[in-house]
């Protein structure tokens, strides 16, 4: 994963301030001062990004209303939906990976140069939110029954895809449920030299907290590096060994 975070660990301004939202992310572009370096999927060499809905439409949104009613068999709508036409375009160099469930997210037509898009869904998805997908030729991957699951989709990310190298761009929560899934290797910090703030305010790790057995998932440093105007960067390697190891001592009772 890999997130920019305010020295707090905060990762955007308030809960009700999506970053996508040109006035927010103008004043949270300011706080590396031009500092962050180069885009992530150029620093990370991955094939995809993978954001939550929580990055693309408000917290409180619910699903898409006012489209058609569907009309395709649902055991289709049911099935990956991977049009030759996004999946060999040339001109496709990143994919842009978006857990959404709910069926929460309307698509602009246009992506950026290079970029298409792959929605995540699962079984609960509306039917109709499905269908506008296909509508548009935008491609999806179905996993899961009630929610996404998050290491079938990894799964299916690599085999219809052939995606192995993946960075999970996105907030606090969708962070929570793959790190606790075990699906996390690294971790990629770039902290801004600023304050935000804020009990509810989104931080790099949300979701559950930590169950009465759960110890800390351990980190080992692989880099660091302080940009010129004090935007700190730090790379580590989810250490597996290190967790279980811990976790053994305490079942033991140390
Ligand atoms: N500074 C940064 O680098 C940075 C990066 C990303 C986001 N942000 C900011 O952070 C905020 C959003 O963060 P957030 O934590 O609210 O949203 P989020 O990380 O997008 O979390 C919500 C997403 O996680 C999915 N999810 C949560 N638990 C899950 C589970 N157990 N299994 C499967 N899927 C699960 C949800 O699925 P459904 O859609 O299916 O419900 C949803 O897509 C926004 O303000 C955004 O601007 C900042």
């Amino acid at each position: 994963m890999s997130l920019g975070a305010s020295a707090d660990g905060k990762i955007t301004l308030h809960r009700d301030r999506i970053l996508l939202r040109p006035e927010h992310r103008r004043v949270w572009a300011s706080l590396s001062q031009d500092d962050a370096g180069p885009p992530v999927e150029q620093r990370l060499d991955v094939q995809a990004t993978l954001e939550g809905s929580g990055s693309l439409v408000d917290h409180d949104a619910g699903p898409l209303t006012g489209l058609p009613a569907p009309t395709a068999d649902p055991a289709e709508l049911h099935t990956h939906h991977l049009p030759p036409s996004v999946v060999d375009d040339p001109a496709r160099r990143y994919w842009f990976a978006a857990v959404n469930g709910r069926g929460r997210v309307r698509w602009q037509q246009e992506n950026p140069p290079g970029w298409a898009v792959l929605v995540l869904v699962c079984r609960s998805t509306p039917l109709d939110y499905l269908q506008w997908l296909r509508q548009r030729s935008i491609c999806y991957l179905v996993a899961g029954a009630e929610q996404v699951d998050l290491p079938s989709a990894l799964d299916a990310l690599g085999d219809e895809l052939g995606i192995t190298r993946l960075a999970s761009t996105a907030g606090g929560s969708l962070n929570a449920a793959l790190l606790r899934a075990g699906l996390i290797d690294e971790v990629e910090l770039t902290l801004f030299p600023a304050l935000v703030g804020g009990a509810d305010t989104p931080t790099i790790l949300d979701g559950t907290p930590l169950g009465p057995e759960q110890l800390p998932t351990r980190l080992e440093l692989l880099a660091s590096e302080v940009m010129p105007r004090g935007t700190v960067r730090l790379r580590y390697r989810v250490s597996a060994s290190a967790s279980a190891s811990a976790s053994a001592s305490a079942s033991a009772g140390d």
